[in-house]
């Protein structure tokens, strides 16, 4: 295969005798892996270890299931420019960290390879023009990559202490669900403070976190979440207000009778094609779709018309593609907005289960079964 090599590193997976070579093609975001076997006798992946120290990592032999995902040895990176270096204590698994390790979501240009978008820790050392933050300190950070490792780095901007109240696991849950929920529920979606609110997928980390926001954020607001069969009970307690087995019964059917025909406001989505007729169909006059994810694949057809004339808006969001400073900009507003809630004890993460970071397969089976409510953490 010929592609102009971006980076070329050796990486070390435990209890095999092979060597990885990741490259990257950073003008294209394509990523390849050839893989040699060395005996661990190989003299290139001796002397490319040399010169730097070594941490522990989970590492991605090649991209497909979750038995390509092992606990290996790479590079400890170095906090740069404006950057922290964090020991982590803890990670979580998220949705798009699958779909990472399935070769369809590249890290940005920049940011580590290792899987994992965010980490609880402690600050380990700071970079040149870092003065907000010092060695010792206990952190969580939203991450471009590298959460599945002893060592992460983050940028300044993109990291926030921890309250005492909370421990570094359940600081491992907030950044990419929370901020994920709070910024296009609330930012993007733009509620109002009774509006009726559609959230789609109701165990999962993501909306899991939204119920709580908007429970906690817009007390009058009316909340309506599907969910599968066996969730169903658990997402009502947690506050959901009316509950939809999206298994047996239509959605769309269920908002029109829930809202005696208005629709919602705001519809948080993260299925896209599979569900656009139906989410448009469900959406009141002026309603917002914020679509966060593809889960049901990526082509519909649209009733342009109908959106017209109902006045609608679909708003497609990502966080993990965001420039740095947008990034910085958005976790500023949730460290004011939202953080107080967590260190006031209002809310607390939700942790379905914790593994070991070498059982990181494990984690993310456990995800693709879909058993989990609320987060799956690594410990690191
Ligand atoms: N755009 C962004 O910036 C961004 C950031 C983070 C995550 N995301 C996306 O957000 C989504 C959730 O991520 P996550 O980490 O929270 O994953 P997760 O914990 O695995 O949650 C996914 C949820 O989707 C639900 N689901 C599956 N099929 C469904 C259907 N047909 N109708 C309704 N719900 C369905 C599942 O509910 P049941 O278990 O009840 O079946 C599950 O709880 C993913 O698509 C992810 O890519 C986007």
């Amino acid at each position: 295969m010929s592609v102009k090599i971006g980076h070329v590193s050796g990486l070390r997976i435990s209890g095999t005798e092979s060597v990885c070579l990741i490259r990257t093609n950073y003008e294209n975001q394509t990523t390849s892996f050839s893989q040699q076997t060395t005996g661990g006798r190989n003299p290139a992946y001796r002397n490319s270890l040399a010169g730097f120290i070594v941490m522990k990592a989970i590492l991605l032999s090649e991209f497909g299931g979750a038995e390509n995902l092992a606990l290996g040895e790479t590079e400890t990176p170095v906090a740069g420019p404006g950057q922290v270096l964090i020991k982590v204590a803890a990670t979580s698994v998220n949705r798009p960290d699958i779909i990472q390790r399935q070769g369809n979501y590249p890290p940005p240009k920049g940011d580590s390879e290792i899987l994992g978008l965010e980490v609880a820790g402690i600050v380990e050392s700071v970079g040149d023009g870092v003065d907000s933050l010092v060695a010792g300190e206990r952190v969580f950070a939203l991450v471009g990559g590298g959460g599945y490792a002893e060592y992460a780095v983050a940028y300044a901007g993109h990291v926030m202490k921890i309250p005492d109240n909370l421990s570094f696991q359940q600081a491992a849950c907030i950044c990419e669900t929370y901020i994920t929920a709070y910024l296009n529920t609330f930012v993007l979606g733009e509620p109002g403070p009774a509006d009726v609110i559609l959230l789609h997928g109701g165990g999962g980390g993501v909306n899991t976190a939204a119920i709580q926001l908007v429970q906690t954020l817009l007390p009058q607001a009316t909340i309506v979440v599907t969910a599968s069969t066996g969730k169903v009970d658990r997402v009502r307690k947690l506050g959901a207000h009316h509950v939809i087995d999206y298994k047996t019964q239509s959605f769309a059917d269920e908002i029109k009778t829930i809202t005696k025909g208005k629709g919602v406001n705001v519809i948080l989505d993260h299925i896209g094609a599979a569900y656009l007729a139906d989410n448009m169909k469900s959406l009141a006059l002026s309603g917002r779709l914020v679509v966060i994810g593809i889960m049901g694949g990526i082509k519909s057809e649209l009733n342009i018309a109908l959106m017209m004339v109902k006045r609608q808006k679909i708003i497609g969001s990502v966080l993990r593609s965001r420039p740095v400073t947008e990034k910085a900009e958005i976790i500023a507003d949730f460290n004011k907005t939202v953080m107080p809630l967590f260190a006031s004890g209002k809310i607390t993460p939700l942790i379905s289960d914790v593994f070991p970071l070498a059982q990181a397969a494990a984690a993310h089976r456990a995800m693709e079964q879909g058993s989990h409510f609320g987060k799956i953490v690594l410990d690191v």
